[in-house]
C-alpha cells in the first residue's frame, strides 16, 4: 500500500459463512451459535433454537466489505470477532476449539484483501495459558491483534489471569481491542435495546475503572496498546466524578497509585458516538491522539458512512482528523508508517 495516510476503521466485526457443528466439534451440549441461511445474501445467526441476530453477506463476503469501504472512503478495516462466539463461560478445552475454528475462518474472510482487511483473533480468556497460546498461534498465522470481551463472568480486567494475558500481549506487541459483551439482564434491561444502549456503556466504564483501581495500569507496561469500544462507554463523561470519589473516599477507592484521570493516556477509544458534542467531549477528555475511527460495521448500531462524524466535525482541526482517521490506528496496529508496504509488528502476515 503506497497511501501513507490510509483511513483505518478499527472496530468492525465478521461472522463467517458457516462453520462446523460446534456440539459435534466440542462434544458439549449447546446452545451453540449456528448460521441459518435464509438466502444467498441473508442469514440468521442462531443461538440454539433462538434467533440472535439477522445478518447480511457483508458479514462474511470480502467483496461486499470492500465495496462498502470504498463507498465510505475507508482503506483498511480491523476485522474482529462477534462477541457471541467468545465462549468464555465454556470449559476451556471447548473454548480453545471454538477459538481455533473462528480464528482460522477469520483469515479466510480477510484473505481476498490482506492489505485492507486486518484480522483480530479471539482467545479462550477464561484460561490464561490457553489464551496466550492461541494468541501466539494466531499471530503466527496472520492475525495482528486480539479482541477480548470486557469481562469473564465475575472476573474483570484487573483479574490476575487477565492481567497476565495483557502482559503477554504487550510482550508480543499485539494490539488489544476491548469490546463490551455479556451485559446484565433483568426485566428492566430487557426492554427496547437497553442492554446495548445502557448496559454496554456501563460495562465498558466498569472495565476501564477496574483496570485503574485494580492496579492494572500500575503493573502493566506503558507500551501495551489498548483500545476500548464505543468511545470508552460512559467512562470519559464521568472521569471527574471518579476523581472526586478517589480524593473524598480514599478508604474505599484510592487503590491505584494515582486518581483515575491520571491514566487517560494509557488507552484509546473508538469514535462511534454519533454526536458532535459527544465527540467534542471525547476529544477534550481523551485527547485526539487517543481516539480512532471505529464504525461497528456491519451492524445496525454502527456508523454509516464510517467516519462521517469525524469528517463533518466543525471543531476538529485537519491534523486532529488525520490523527483519528489514520495515524493513531497505524501506531495501534504497529504499521510502519514510512514504508511503502504495510509491515505489522514483528509478525509477518504469512497466511
Ligand atoms: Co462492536
Amino acid at each position: 500500500m503506497t497511501n501513507l495516510s490510509p483511513t483505518i476503521d478499527i472496530h468492525t466485526h465478521y461472522v463467517p459463512n458457516g462453520w462446523p457443528d460446534l456440539a459435534q466439534e466440542t462434544g458439549a451440549n449447546g446452545p451453540w451459535p449456528w448460521l441459518r441461511s435464509d438466502s444467498e445474501r441473508e442469514a440468521m445467526l442462531m443461538l440454539g433454537s433462538a434467533e440472535f441476530r439477522p445478518l447480511r453477506s457483508n458479514a462474511w463476503a470480502a467483496e461486499e466489505r470492500l465495496a462498502a469501504m470504498d463507498a465510505d472512503g475507508v482503506d483498511v478495516q480491523v476485522v474482529s470477532p462477534t462477541p457471541v462466539f467468545f465462549s468464555y463461560a465454556r470449559d476451556p478445552k471447548e473454548a480453545v476449539k471454538v477459538s481455533r475454528i473462528f480464528n482460522d475462518l477469520a483469515l479466510e474472510v480477510c484473505d481476498p484483501a490482506q492489505q485492507r482487511l486486518i484480522p483480530f483473533c479471539q482467545v479462550p480468556l477464561q484460561d490464561t495459558d490457553a489464551a496466550c497460546r492461541e494468541l501466539d498461534r494466531s499471530l503466527e498465522n496472520g492475525h495482528v491483534g486480539v479482541e477480548i470481551g470486557n469481562h469473564v463472568g465475575d472476573r474483570d480486567l484487573d483479574d490476575e489471569g487477565i492481567i497476565t494475558f495483557l502482559q503477554h500481549c504487550a510482550d508480543r506487541n499485539a494490539a488489544v481491542f476491548v469490546h463490551p459483551w455479556d451485559m446484565p439482564t433483568s426485566p428492566r434491561l430487557d426492554r427496547w435495546m437497553a442492554r446495548w444502549l445502557v448496559g454496554m456503556p456501563g460495562e465498558t466504564h466498569l472495565s476501564i475503572l477496574s483496570l485503574i483501581l485494580g492496579g492494572g495500569f500500575d503493573r502493566l507496561p506503558a507500551h501495551l496498546r489498548l483500545c476500548f469500544a464505543h468511545g470508552g462507554g460512559s467512562f470519559p463523561y464521568w472521569v471527574g466524578r471518579m476523581d472526586n470519589a478517589w480524593h473524598q473516599r480514599p478508604d474505599l477507592i484510592a487503590t491505584s497509585e494515582f486518581p483515575p484521570s491520571h491514566y487517560l493516556n494509557r488507552f484509546s477509544v473508538d469514535s462511534v458516538v454519533f454526536n458532535d458534542a459527544s465527540l467534542r467531549l471525547l476529544t477534550d477528555v481523551m485527547g485526539s491522539e487517543h481516539i480512532m475511527l471505529g464504525s461497528d460495521f456491519p451492524y445496525p448500531l454502527g456508523e454509516r458512512p464510517a467516519g462521517n462524524l469525524i469528517r463533518k466535525s466543525a471543531f476538529l482541526t485537519q491534523e486532529q482528523q488525520s490523527q483519528i482517521l489514520s495515524s493513531n490506528a497505524q501506531k495501534f496496529l504497529g504499521m510502519d508508517v514510512d514504508a511503502d508496504v504495510q509491515i505489522f509488528n514483528e509478525t509477518p502476515a504469512s497466511a
